[in-house]
């Protein structure tokens, strides 16, 4: 006998259902999500970091394992930066906290010096039920949105930093999402264009498609070190308005893969070129302690946005996006990042909150991870000195340190380019 089905769905006649149930046993019944019937903009989604050429590099991994013969010994990944990976050692301060956080009955060994105890006792008391196995509130734990606040004002010199305008991520990918998800509408022509500098790290490429949005790509000069040049903004944009409506302008500071770090004054060409065309500029800043070449200096969207005065710091929209993957800390796997937003509408930023908290919140070990960075050992507590010890380490020999906070980024830069990447 037939169940009656729960569903408000009219159940399907015995004899119907009897003769599917034939079908699958005979393989021939139809899969409902298949290639055909899946979501069409998951199908145009491309990401090399993790496509062919990585899985051809992991298999020829394995044969040298096996022990088959190759005219090479060992394979080199160069598809993403990912410094534990390649063999930097995880840096003891930001571990203990962690491993504290994570097992609080270590608070009581002798082998965790006191700052490393004190940061996780106050970590674990704004936890629920004091564990980071708890949900944290969806923008991320307040204290910790406080302390990236402050750590962005000490970076850019004083220009105020509001916690509510943070939110914590799962890494910058996940924010960059989460921006994307909000900006793209339309159909037809007025669908939302997205400027991306090419060469891009193709988070960007894959967002746009999955989004169903508009990849409007505007080169990078390669003659010219890889600088940004805003002619070049300007003719991408103006053959973008034939058939979209670009609304958004990526700009990845300093630049992977092409490692150029932009000058203040090319920022502030940026920021003028978004104020008058009316773009949301999205500022990828995740390399922002990784800029060591003489001469170089990582500027903030955000300060430099501000000191070019009201006309443009209380109009132009800005997100600007940071992360523990890289930096001097290479911390990607534990996948922690922040968002800061600029000028958003009131209306737009309830919208954002509300998007944030369907995910419900950022991995809290991911959250730890990112406080410790933004508020690292001071001078006079017990673990600065070996801190700084193990950050310079990282450093190419006879570099100094050159991050806001006195710490030095860990990957050899090859000329030209003054940031991680060299030019290929
Ligand atoms: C420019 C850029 N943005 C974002 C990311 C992603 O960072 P996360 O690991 O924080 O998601 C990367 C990773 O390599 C990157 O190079």
């Amino acid at each position: 006998r037939c169940r009656p089905q729960l569903s408000a769905a009219p159940p399907l006649p015995c004899r119907a259902r009897a003769g599917l149930a034939r079908m699958a046993e005979n393989g021939l019944r139809d899969k409902v999500l298949s290639l055909d019937s899946m979501n069409p903009w998951v199908k145009r989604v491309e990401y090399a970091v993790r496509g062919p050429v990585l899985a051809r590099a992991v298999e020829l991994e394995e044969e040298l394992r096996q022990g088959v013969k190759k005219p090479f010994t060992e394979v080199i990944k160069a598809n993403i930066g990912d410094a534990h990976a390649m063999g930097q050692r995880p840096i003891t301060f930001l571990r203990q906290v962690s491993a504290l956080c994570l097992y609080p009955e270590l608070l009581s060994e002798p082998l965790f010096p006191d700052d490393a105890k004190q940061r996780a006792r106050r970590l674990l008391a704004v936890c629920g039920g004091q564990s980071v196995g708890a949900y944290t509130a969806s923008p991320g734990i307040e204290i910790i949105r406080q302390d990236v606040a402050r750590y962005i004002e000490r970076r850019d010199g004083g220009i105020p930093a509001n916690p509510d305008n943070i939110y914590l991520s799962t890494g910058a990918s996940d924010a960059v999402m989460t921006m994307l998800k909000l900006l793209v509408s339309g159909e037809g022509r007025s669908r939302t264009g997205v400027m991306i500098p090419i060469p891009q790290y193709p988070l960007y490429s894959a967002g746009i498609a999955e989004l169903n949005a508009v990849q409007v790509n505007y080169y990078l000069d390669e003659e010219n070190c890889w600088a940004l040049d805003v002619r070049e903004l300007r003719r991408a944009l103006r053959q973008a308005r034939g058939h979209c409506q670009p609304r958004v302008l990526c700009i990845i500071n300093p630049g992977n893969p092409t490692g150029q770090v932009q000058s203040r004054k090319c920022i502030e060409d940026v920021i003028k070129f978004a104020w008058e065309e009316q773009l949301f500029l999205m500022a990828d800043e995740v390399y922002q302690d990784n800029v060591y070449a003489e001469g170089s200096e990582f500027h903030s969207f955000k300060k430099v946005l501000f000191e070019m005065g009201p006309t443009f710091s209380r109009v132009v929209e800005l997100v600007s996006f940071h992360s523990i993957s890289k930096g001097f800390m290479g911390e990607c796997g534990l996948r922690g990042g922040y968002m800061e937003v600029v000028n958003l509408d009131p209306a737009v930023q309830q919208q954002l909150s509300k998007l944030v908290s369907v995910r419900l919140c950022p991995p809290v070990p991911g959250q730890v991870l990112l406080d410790v960075v933004m508020n690292p050992p001071k001078p006079g507590e017990p673990s600065y000195q070996s801190f700084i010890r193990v950050s310079r380490q990282l450093l190419p020999e006879g570099h100094p340190p050159t991050s806001p906070m006195g710490i030095s980024p860990q990957i050899h830069q090859l000329p030209p380019a003054p940031a991680p990447f060299p030019s290929p």
